[in-house]
């Protein structure tokens, strides 16, 4: 059996996470230099979707550059990370969806642009058509989606040229054992690159994938990013039940702590983002 079911989310939903998401959007920000890609045009009274919003800061970062007539939904499958309603801006509202299920009747046709960021923890096996065909149902013709990955399975290790760290790195070598456990429960990350493709072939127009280069300058911030979310997995997953590659939660944080020293001598992990735009 896959230590991480098909549907699981393997990270927490708690004021951490809240935190560490919060984190990743400053991070894929200041990366991309964009919210949503300058090819997508968004019309004065656009309705925008983002799907799986966690703590809806995309939603209301957007809501902040675009006009208050453009109406933005952000979507999750649990509302334990939204802020309150009378906190969200007039133009913003956030819902509960499970897009690993058909989309409801009354959400198709409805969008201009549907948005995904940070979903593949949960795309099994190369496979992402299921969602993207319903985040495709969503759009109106004509409409844009855009999807947001950082590529978790191919990141890599990066020394500052001040570091007497010698290779490899503990943090090197746990890259390896982390690869085995996402190839065990077929968390691939390869369907990134083949996207836009899959977009075409489901029928859409303009499909275009970007790769924008990753910042030396933000590699700290990544690094506190994925190191917090294997501390999530830790807690969530491997205190309940130890698993064969990763070992028990209490063996991972002791790895973490020593991921830190790593760090503060100057180690850290490096990503690259992948952005596929494309027209339905
Ligand atoms: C890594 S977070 C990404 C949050 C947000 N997109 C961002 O970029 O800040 C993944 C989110 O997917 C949500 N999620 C997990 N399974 C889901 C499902 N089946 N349908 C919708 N959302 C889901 C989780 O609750 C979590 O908020």
């Amino acid at each position: 059996m896959a230590p991480i079911q098909e549907g699981q989310y393997m990270i927490q939903t708690n004021s951490q996470s809240s935190a560490r998401l919060n984190l990743q959007h400053y991070w894929v920000e200041e990366t991309l230099g964009y919210l949503l890609h300058p090819l997508i045009a968004v019309p004065e009274d656009a309705r925008i979707a983002d799907i799986a919003t966690g703590t809806g800061i995309w939603p209301i970062s957007l809501s902040r550059r675009v006009p208050s007539t453009v109406q933005i939904d952000g979507f999750d499958i649990t509302d334990d990370q939204f802020p309150p309603s009378d906190w969200l801006p007039p133009n913003v509202s956030l819902r509960i969806l499970d897009i690993l299920k058909r989309v409801p009747e009354e959400l198709k046709g409805q969008y201009d642009v549907v948005c995904i960021r940070y979903f593949g923890v949960l795309i099994r096996n190369n496979d992402p058509e299921f969602v993207l065909r319903n985040l495709v149902d969503m759009l109106k013709p004509g409409g844009y989606i855009q999807w947001v990955e950082s590529d978790v399975y191919n990141q890599s290790v990066v020394k500052s040229v001040y570091s007497t760290l010698l290779s490899p790195t503990a943090l090197e070598r746990y890259l390896e054992v982390w690869r085995r456990y996402l190839d065990s429960s077929g968390l691939l990350y390869e369907w990134l690159k083949t996207l836009p493709a899959l977009c075409k072939a489901i029928g859409m127009s303009d499909a275009q994938l970007f790769t924008p280069e990753s910042v030396p300058a933000l590699r700290l911030t990544a690094t506190a990013a994925v190191l917090g979310a294997w501390e999530e997995l830790s807690y969530k997953i491997l205190d309940g039940s130890p698993d064969e590659i990763l070992g028990s939660g209490t063996q991972l944080r002791e790895k973490l702590a020593a991921f830190w020293r790593e760090v503060a001598a100057g180690a850290a992990l490096d990503l690259q983002f992948y952005v596929t735009v494309a027209r339905k």
